[in-house]
């Protein structure tokens, strides 16, 4: 019989402009901007390998060919690292996309928000339960410990409900993000009841926001069709997954880890910095030029 808490697929938004990072993001998608020298969406996607997920469904625009070149092999390449014995180099470049891992891309033709990015991929999703990252939002788990998306996915297997990624903000940020508030079920783990876009800070249900990783059922995409478009005239994930409240239910996981918000240019430098200064070759250069420029 079917498994129907398993978690299969990964659907990567990657269909956004990118506007807060241009000129870099005028002909290259802001997901292959590098952290250190990793691009943003392998990092995504090496989180949902992490997580048991197998099938990658891409949802890409224009100017993003990048992205499907990436996860592609690369024949020339690799025959010129094999020719000169690079063989540590070619053993990472075909790690990008391990053997038992399927690529799919589906376009979205016009940005017309998350939730409609979302819906794209739904013909390649079908009735299963999914994962959704956002490539921007860069998770590191607790050290030693899962990633995001495997306490996500773990949690799922318990509650079968959509589940949605969730830390505590500063009052003062909490119109930055989908602020959810509910009733404790667990330690980590509340049943939401409330589920508001970008909040002034004064009517706040909560300071409990929604991170770029989510597990859903497939009823969102039937939320997502028949909802009307939400704030800035977009087609909002949230929406959607807020009209599941009442009947299969919602729950927001406190995840353990840590974010980076790469979508904006302080959390990339942030990101860099501490990658690089975790990073065993980089690292003790980088202290040594920081406590320099400290004094
Ligand atoms: P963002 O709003 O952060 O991305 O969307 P953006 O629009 O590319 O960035 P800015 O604000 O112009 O700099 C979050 C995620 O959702 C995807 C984006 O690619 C990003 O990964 N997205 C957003 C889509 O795929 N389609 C959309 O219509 C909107």
């Amino acid at each position: 019989m079917k498994n129907v808490t398993k978690v299969n697929k990964a659907v990567f938004p990657v269909a956004g402009l990118g506007t807060r990072f241009l000129p870099a993001t005028k002909a290259m998608p802001k997901e292959m901007l590098p952290i250190v020298d990793k691009p943003l969406i392998q990092y995504a996607v090496e989180e949902a390998y992490e997580a048991g997920i197998r099938h990658m469904v891409f949802v890409t625009g224009r100017s993003k060919r990048a992205i499907e070149d990436h996860f592609d092999v690369s024949p020339e390449l690799e025959m010129e690292l094999e020719a000169s014995g690079k063989k540590e180099v070619l053993e990472l470049v075909r790690s990008i996309a391990p053997a038992d891992m399927a690529c799919s891309f589906v376009r979205q033709p016009r940005a017309l928000g998350l939730g409609h990015a979302v819906l794209c991929a739904a013909p390649i999703v079908g009735n299963d339960p999914f994962a959704v990252l956002l490539p921007d939002d860069l998770m590191s788990g607790p050290e030693g410990g899962p990633s995001v998306l495997a306490q996500m996915v773990q949690q799922f297997e318990r509650t079968p409900t959509c589940i949605l990624a969730v830390q505590e903000v500063p009052r003062e940020h909490v119109k930055r993000y989908g602020i959810v508030a509910g009733d404790a079920v667990g330690e980590r783990l509340t049943r939401v009841r409330q589920m508001v876009e970008k909040p002034d800070p004064e009517s706040a249900p909560s300071r409990m926001g929604v991170a770029g990783r989510y597990v859903l059922t497939a009823s969102v995409f039937d939320m997502i069709r028949t909802n009307p478009r939400g704030a800035g005239g977009e087609i909002q994930l949230t929406d959607g997954i807020a009209r599941l409240m009442e009947g299969e239910g919602v729950h927001a996981w406190l995840y353990e880890g840590k974010r980076y918000d790469c979508g904006s240019k302080d959390g990339f430098l942030q990101a860099t910095v501490d990658f690089a200064l975790k990073n065993p070759e980089l690292g003790p250069g980088l202290r040594e030029h920081l406590r320099r420029l400290a004094v």
